[in-house]
């Protein structure tokens, strides 16, 4: 049975998650409105992960006898001064959830729940290589700069990137 100061944490990281989704979705937008596709494409996708982080944790929460609640998702924002910035937001914001991974497993660590500690392990690594995406195409971004081609090629290569299959259904 999940203590009730873990089960709040966890609702809470439900919300942070499909958050997380719906701010990726607004910046494929973003990108769709400039006619940037395979920006928008990688956005896509990662709104599609996010969405996938969020049943993971609805899915524990079900799976250990917690009770799921949900609450109202936040607007994201809508609009950015340039492509630098959108990715400059997005290493902000996965810093955002590292450092709400890391609470929670901190909680775990004091509430000596060792299940939701050993379930964390993988949002952990998952965030090692969030971070490490996002700070390369922020670096590239920089590198490329105002060079119109230097963007076209970027585009090009995101437009690549392809789902990344999971199941979403609760686990047996
Ligand atoms: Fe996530
Ligand atoms: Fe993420």
């Amino acid at each position: 049975m999940l203590k009730a100061s873990v089960e709040k944490a966890l609702n809470s990281q439900i919300n942070e998650e499909y958050f997380s989704s719906y701010l990726y979705l607004s910046m494929a937008a973003y990108f769709e409105s400039l006619g940037q596709q395979g920006f928008a494409n990688w956005m896509r996708i990662q709104a599609q992960e996010e969405y996938i982080h969020s049943m993971k944790f609805f899915d524990y929460v079900i799976h250990t006898g917690g009770k799921v609640t949900l609450k109202s998702i936040k607007d994201p924002k809508t609009t950015w001064k340039s492509i630098l910035e959108v990715f400059e937001d997005t290493l902000e914001h996965e810093q955002h959830i590292t450092d709400l991974i890391n609470k929670l497993t901190s909680l775990c660590l004091t509430e000596s729940d060792h299940a939701t500690n050993s379930f964390l392990k993988w949002f952990i690594d998952e965030q090692v290589e969030e971070m490490a995406n996002a700070t390369q195409i922020l670096h590239e971004i920089k590198l490329i700069g105002d060079n119109n081609a230097g963007i076209l090629m970027l585009d090009r290569e995101l437009k690549a990137r392809t789902p990344v299959l999971m199941n979403v259904v609760a686990p047996a």
